[in-house]
């Protein structure tokens, strides 16, 4: 038995793929592109184990995931890979269009071909899962409720447009040819392996380095925060359980200013790592806001607890404390993805004999 992930390389994929190695001996087929925000050096630690067989490869290629499908007949595909950065999308959006559009709509139908050939077992067994984001929501009102399941697609951005185009192709692969799909919409994870562009490792990042810790706008804007391991959690939980074409809102029940996010950040920092210079506050700097910013996110997570008893193991000071632990505990892999040396170490790693 195996499954095929893509995006495995990144930020949440190496996570659910290091929790999924940990957890189960079936195998996984990681399938990524090593964009620069793919490092294989996240998945060092799986070196030599054969349970882990990495890919090269872009989601729009058809006739490797043909291949990939042929050949290692998995019984499920969990889909992460994607442009995620939202600023990236507004200084070039047509990356987001190909990757997260045509690249899910690439492997709808190469998993349509693959599921339709099956036997019955194995086609009520296959599951196609979707991870996607809160962000195809758009922008919450201060008194609004959190977004359920039922609210409407308002995206803001070329990136969270992008996410909701493939959602909406996934949902109808599902209702005009029956794929079996369960889609997740997820808020802000953070956590280790986190690639520093993201706000809270680019404030632990600049603050070890007595850089300006960027903040937009007012830093009034709300995001809802998840660590990793409990989104790869609640993605096994619905892989395993979740109702065929549903979708399921996964959140961590805790909403918070950029700005106080900032400073719960500087805080652990000078408890760990005082700098003889100050409070690393101190660094912090108001500057333009993103254009067109969602000013609040917010997740009712209540359906996936309901129906499948998945809720987060982690609070936001305990999530948080390990995260700037952690990078603290790697500087060797903050300042090799900063140098992009690890690019150079992939290079080397899989060259052709
Ligand atoms: P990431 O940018 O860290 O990783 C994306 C991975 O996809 C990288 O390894 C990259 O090399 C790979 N990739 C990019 N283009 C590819 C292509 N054409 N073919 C194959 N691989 C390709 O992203 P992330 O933060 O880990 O997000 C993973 C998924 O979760 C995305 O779909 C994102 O929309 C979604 N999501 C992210 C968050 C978050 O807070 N980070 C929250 C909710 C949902
Ligand atoms: O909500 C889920 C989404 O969360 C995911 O779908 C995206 O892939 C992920 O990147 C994330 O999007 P955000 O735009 O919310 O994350 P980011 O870390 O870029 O920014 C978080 C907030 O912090 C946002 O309001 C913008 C602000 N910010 C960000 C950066 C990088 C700053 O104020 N300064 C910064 O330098």
């Amino acid at each position: 038995m195996s499954i095929l992930v893509t995006g495995g390389a990144g930020f949440i994929g190496s996570n659910f793929v290091l929790d999924w190695l940990r957890q189960s001996d079936e195998t996984v087929v990681n399938l990524d592109l090593l964009s620069y925000a793919g490092n294989l050096e996240n998945l060092k630690s799986l070196d030599g184990d054969a349970r882990h067989v990495f890919v090269q490869g872009d989601i729009c290629d058809h006739a490797l995931i043909d291949k990939l499908l042929a050949e290692h007949r998995p019984r499920a595909l969990v889909h992460f890979a994607a442009e995620s950065h939202v600023d990236r999308s507004i200084s070039g959006p047509a990356a987001f269009m190909r990757t997260n559009v045509e690249g899910t709509f690439t492997l709808l139908e190469a998993a349509r071909a693959y599921w339709t050939a099956m036997d019955d077992a194995a086609k009520a067994a296959f599951r196609f899962h979707h991870v996607s984001t809160d962000e195809v929501y758009g922008s919450l009102k201060p008194c609004d409720p959190p977004f359920a399941e039922t609210n409407p697609y308002e995206p803001n951005s070329p990136y969270s447009a992008s996410k909701a185009a493939s959602d909406h192709l996934v949902r109808a692969w599902h209702h005009t040819y029956g794929l079996p799909v369960v889609t997740t919409n997820c808020s802000n994870n953070y956590g280790p392996y986190h690639f520093p562009e993201k706000l809270i490792p680019l404030m632990i990042v600049n603050a070890l380095a007595a850089k300006p810790l960027p903040v937009y706008g007012d830093g009034q804007q709300i995001r809802d925060w998840l660590y990793v391991t409990d989104h790869c959690a609640a993605i096994r939980a619905v892989l395993a359980g979740g109702r065929l074409g549903e979708t399921y809102n996964i959140g961590g029940w805790n909403e918070m200013a950029n700005i106080d996010i900032v400073k719960t950040v500087c805080a652990l920092l000078d408890e760990f790592r005082p700098d003889p210079a100050g409070p690393y506050a101190r660094l912090i700097t108001y500057v333009k806001d993103r254009p067109g910013h969602d000013r609040r996110y917010a997740i009712d997570a209540r359906k996936i607890e309901q129906e499948l008893g998945w809720r987060p193991a982690e609070t936001f000071a305990t999530g948080i404390r390990k995260t700037v632990q952690w990078y603290l505990d790697h500087p060797e892999w903050v300042s090799r993805v900063q140098s992009g040396a690890y690019r150079d170490w992939v290079k080397q790693q899989y060259a052709a004999p």
